[in-house]
């Protein structure tokens, strides 16, 4: 028997009961229920967990949509914003998955401990750690106060060392762990009215490195540094200048950020890399 299959079919979680061959596109995949086999490709994320920081909104909110379309359950972390994290919920519960909104502020050490403890207690695993939540401002050098300098070295650098951390035992359990740290352009590039951030950012990189060793072999350490990702509402200064400079002359969507998401989601023999998504612009 020869079953077409559909990205809804997938998403429903197609069963065969019987020995079947089903084509995904021109690939052949032969399955079999009664050994065990599960009728989804090989590649798909079916039957992981991935822990999305900061995830109600932006960024955050496309890929823990788009891991759910892929087939994991997600665990939607927030500092403040409850509603916009329920309905991230909601959408992924739409979908046939598990998922949970957690609040946590991801730069004190006793929310990402009860944060873990959480995902350990409700899901039992956890497969995927995405280090997304930030936070960008900025501030004329002389004028940078060390609260500020403090702040954004916490949100954006500690809370990836933190969660990391605290989450390495349950990835290591789950024999195929990922960690996948948002970085950005500002830890590749010395912008003066963001030395903060930048710094925050470069420090990211540097982690992702020294944990991509320290974590192997059982989990995979990487970094995502994308250009500007546009919003609806978001001031237009950035984008004008971004799309002024980049090559492909054009700002990024979530789309480009989810992509490379779920290339490292599904890599097994990819890490301690930084993925520029940015249409070119770090080559100006
Ligand atoms: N957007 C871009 O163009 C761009 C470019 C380069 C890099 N990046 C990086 O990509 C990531 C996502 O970007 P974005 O623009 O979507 O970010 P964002 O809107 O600035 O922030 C995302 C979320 O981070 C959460 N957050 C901040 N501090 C937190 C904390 N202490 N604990 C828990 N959550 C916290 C906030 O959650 P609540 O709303 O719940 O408080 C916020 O919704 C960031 O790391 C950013 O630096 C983005």
């Amino acid at each position: 028997m020869a079953v077409e299959i559909t990205k809804s079919s997938i998403l429903s979680g197609l069963i065969c009961t019987s020995p079947a061959a089903i084509l995904f596109g021109e690939v052949r995949y032969d399955v079999d229920v009664r050994k065990g086999d599960i009728a989804v490709p090989e590649k798909s994320l079916s039957g992981k967990v991935a822990l999305v920081t900061g995830a109600a909104k932006r960024i955050g909110r496309s890929v823990a949509l788009r891991l759910a379309e892929e087939g994991a359950d997600v665990i939607v972390n927030y500092r403040h914003s409850k509603d916009a994290a329920e309905e991230v919920v909601a959408q992924i519960t739409a979908m046939g998955r598990r998922a949970a909104a957690i609040q946590g502020d991801v730069a004190k050490r006793a929310d990402v401990g009860a944060l873990l403890a959480a995902v350990d207690s409700d899901f039992g695993r956890l497969d995927i750690l995405v280090n997304n939540a930030g936070m960008f401002f900025p501030a004329k050098f002389e004028d940078l106060t060390e609260e500020e300098w403090d702040t954004i070295l916490e949100v954006n650098l500690k809370s990836q060392f933190l969660c990391s951390q605290v989450a390495t035992r349950l990835l290591r359990q789950s024999g195929a762990g990922r960690i996948i740290n948002f970085a950005s352009l500002g830890g590749l590039l010395a912008w003066p009215a963001y030395t903060h951030y930048c710094v925050s950012k470069a420090g990211v990189i540097m982690l992702t490195r020294c944990l991509a060793r320290a974590l192997a072999p059982e989990i995979t350490v990487n970094a995502i540094a994308p250009g500007t990702i546009s919003f609806p509402g978001d001031a237009p200064e950035l984008a004008e200048d971004f799309i002024r400079r980049a090559p492909l002359a054009r700002t990024g969507g979530p789309e480009d950020i989810e992509d490379a998401v779920v290339f490292l989601a599904k890599s097994p023999f990819v890490t301690g890399q930084v993925i520029v998504v940015d249409g070119g612009r770090t080559l100006t």
